[in-house]
């Protein structure tokens, strides 16, 4: 995701009077969602505010991708994302002798157009590419997008409801992990200083007021005490240190392993490895929103009207992974999967305006000071016999 600014909330554009009203509505429904104390755990929320039929921030009908919207994804900002991930898919597909495609929340479709496009192209096109998305709107967005732009490959097409069983081939997430509710926790200081370190909080929203407000309290949400307890010790965290942690990821990897018999699955997001993301630097958590290209870092604002996400602990994902039954992973850097994948040959060679355009993509994609090393690419196999060439040039730790 691409941001053109740092936002000071005062400085943000106020949403159009509609826009206003359906946030209102979502807040009713929040108030309805939270427990007789008023209060409703963060990625309860969370939840919510993305994905409330009708009127979440991904469920309603206004703009989230593009110029008009919020932020950029890689898929939206040039064809050159989708064309490399094609060419790692293709070399998967060759070497399995054929599969399909799955992606996950496939936004505006146009990394499906894309990454069909070059399949096509290079004549690996799968034997069917399914889209699953929680957004009913968003998939009439792809529909739309995918049956004027490739009306040919629409028979490929197909929209799940749920996973498929025995799946072989190529699953993708670009940005879906970082857009998963997360819960929020503290370690609170110690009081007196001599004593031990008191239980870590969970953040809450407080809805007894007619303003929202941020709290913390003892935790309730079921299964976050063990996972705190491990990530306090393994790395060391300090009093006073506050951060996200993403419970339903394992619960999703866990289902993708079911689903998937033989192949690769490619999570690319913004994120680090446990240690990173648990830095010391890092004691406030990276929970970050979006709302018309500013990054500011106010979940509470407009209910509906910004996105809300989380960097992502790329080492849980491994982990979960792993006790999900993916034989194999490797990680690295989108500016080196891309690079891998052969990005450089796809810029257009005759000068002109498109050749400018393809260096301005190239550049925004793999420059570490854009979107080169934010972003991760996480691969994790089950029955590959070889490396897939993305992750041949650089791995990273996790
Ligand atoms: C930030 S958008 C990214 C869209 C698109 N992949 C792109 O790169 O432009 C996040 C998407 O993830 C989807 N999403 C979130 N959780 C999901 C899940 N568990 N399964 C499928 N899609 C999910 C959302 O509905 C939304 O379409």
């Amino acid at each position: 995701m691409q941001h053109t600014q740092e936002a000071q909330l005062t400085q943000l554009p106020p949403p159009e009077p509609e826009a206003l009203a359906l946030s209102r509505q979502l807040l009713g429904q929040i108030r309805q969602a939270a427990g007789a104390d008023g209060l409703l755990p963060f990625d309860r929320f969370m939840e919510l505010a993305l994905y409330a039929p009708g009127l979440g921030y991904y469920a309603n009908g206004l703009e989230t991708f593009g110029a008009a919207g919020d932020f950029i994804t890689a898929p939206e900002l040039s064809p050159l994302f989708g064309r490399c991930l094609a060419r790692q898919t293709a070399e998967v597909l060759e070497a399995m002798g054929g599969g399909d495609v799955l992606e996950f929340g496939a936004g505006s479709g146009r990394l499906a157009l894309d990454l069909l496009a070059e399949l096509d192209r290079l004549g690996q096109l799968p034997r069917r590419y399914c889209i699953l998305e929680l957004s009913a709107r968003l998939r009439a967005q792809q529909q739309a997008l995918l049956g004027r732009q490739r009306p040919d490959l629409y028979p490929r097409l197909n929209w799940l409801e749920r996973l498929p069983e025995g799946f072989c081939g190529v699953m993708l997430a670009n940005e879906v992990v970082d857009a998963m509710p997360v819960s929020r926790f503290c370690l609170p200081p110690p009081t007196p200083a001599a004593a031990p370190m008191p239980p870590p909080l969970e953040q809450f929203v407080d809805l007894r007021r007619d303003a929202p407000q941020l709290c913390w309290r003892p935790l309730t949400s079921p299964g976050l005490a063990e996972p705190l307890t491990h990530l306090t010790r393994r790395y060391r965290l300090a009093a006073g240190y506050e951060s996200e942690i993403n419970l339903r990821a394992g619960a999703w990897l866990e289902a993708l392993g079911q689903s998937l018999r033989r192949g690769l699955l490619l999570i690319i997001d913004y994120g680090y490895n446990g240690q990173e993301f648990y830095h010391p630097q890092r004691r406030q958590g990276s929970l970050i929103c979006h709302y018309r290209h500013r990054a500011h870092d106010d979940p509470l604002l407009w209910p509906g009207l910004q996105d809300i996400s989380a960097n992502v602990d790329f080492s849980a994902l491994a982990e979960a992974a792993s006790a999900a039954g993916f034989d194999s992973q490797a990680f690295t850097s989108q500016a080196y999967f891309l690079l891998a994948n052969g990005i450089q040959q796809l810029i257009e060679p005759a000068d002109g305006p498109r050749r400018v355009v393809d260096l301005q993509a190239v550049k925004q994609l793999t420059l570490p000071n854009e979107m080169g090393e934010r972003f991760k690419v996480l691969g994790l196999g089950k029955g590959l016999d070889r490396l897939p060439q993305g992750f041949a040039l650089r791995s990273y730790a996790l």
